[in-house]
């Protein structure tokens, strides 16, 4: 039920706290004739992190004259990239969602529907490791850009002896540190997610694999040999009933049978969790 539940959730969180984010940051600016100063020059910033195009009014501290002052960088192709990712995936994991419970059949027919969900699957994971990181390089560019004590040396009256500049208080970066934490989660939920989707193929259970498994099954249910020859799961229940031939333990604890051997329809329908359904 992993998948299922937190997919849509972290991905929520993931564009949430980047895209709605907004912050401020405050300076002050002290002119040796105190009355150009201004003590509290607040600056706003926000999603999507343009800063080159965020300005406000300074004193030049030369009589009343001001200036326009401009932060430095434009960091929105990192964060309008992950911010994308993110609500693909939560599309994409809704989707999902909807079909393994309402068209578990369609699903499965002619395996093409496990086959897309694998490879849709891997290029999630991907994409959320490389926009996750990206987007953690954007945002401690960021930081930098719109520390106080940076954004001070910026201003020219503050590169004149006798001013006074000051920071009075930065943004604060909870929220986009949030983002780059479930950023990761989302790579780790996917990533984790592959290999149950993989099972769902049935390209793990290549031929070679299954027979002495069954073989081994026979033996240890007809003659009870010593344990040196027995995997771990090779205990009852699991080999009680012939059906289990050629099924896999499944993490949560139930059986999968898979379909290569002919008996797949009703016992998947019974005992086949779908790999959203089946992790964690
Ligand atoms: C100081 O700067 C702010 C902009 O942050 C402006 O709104 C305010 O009017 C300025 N104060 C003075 C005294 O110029």
């Amino acid at each position: 039920m992993c998948m299922v539940i937190f997919a849509p959730i972290f991905a929520i969180f993931a564009f949430a706290t980047c895209g709605g984010y907004s912050g401020q940051l405050r300076v002050s600016v002290a002119c040796n004739d105190k009355m150009d100063s201004n003590l509290s020059i607040g600056i706003n910033f926000a999603y999507p992190f343009r800063l080159h195009q965020v300005s406000v009014e300074v004193p030049v501290c030369e009589g009343r004259r001001q200036e326009r002052l401009y932060l430095v960088g434009d960091f929105s192709s990192s964060a309008q990239f992950f911010v994308t990712i993110a609500v693909f995936s939560f599309l994409y994991s809704l989707m999902a969602t909807v079909v393994y419970i309402f068209y578990q059949n369609k699903y499965r027919e002619n395996n093409r529907g496990p086959l897309v969900d694998f490879i849709v699957t891997v290029v999630f994971s991907f994409l959320w490791l490389v926009s996750s990181s990206a987007w953690a390089k954007g945002l401690a560019d960021v930081k930098v850009a719109t520390d106080p004590d940076e954004v001070v040396l910026l201003m020219s009256a503050c590169k004149t002896q006798g001013n006074k500049c000051g920071s009075i208080y930065g943004p604060i970066w909870s929220g986009l540190n949030t983002s780059v934490v479930f950023g990761y989660l989302n790579f780790v939920l996917w990533a984790g997610n592959i290999w149950f989707v993989f099972k769902e193929t049935g390209w793990h259970k290549g031929g070679t694999q299954q027979y002495p498994d069954r073989i081994s099954e026979k033996q240890s249910a007809g003659f009870n040999q010593p344990p040196y020859n027995q995997p771990p799961y090779n205990q009852p229940p699991y080999n009680q009933a012939p059906y289990n031939q050629g099924s896999s333990f499944n993490q949560s604890g139930g059986y999968i049978t898979q379909g290569d051997f002919g008996q797949q329809s009703d016992y998947s329908q019974v005992g086949g969790p779908t790999s959203f359904s089946n992790q964690m």
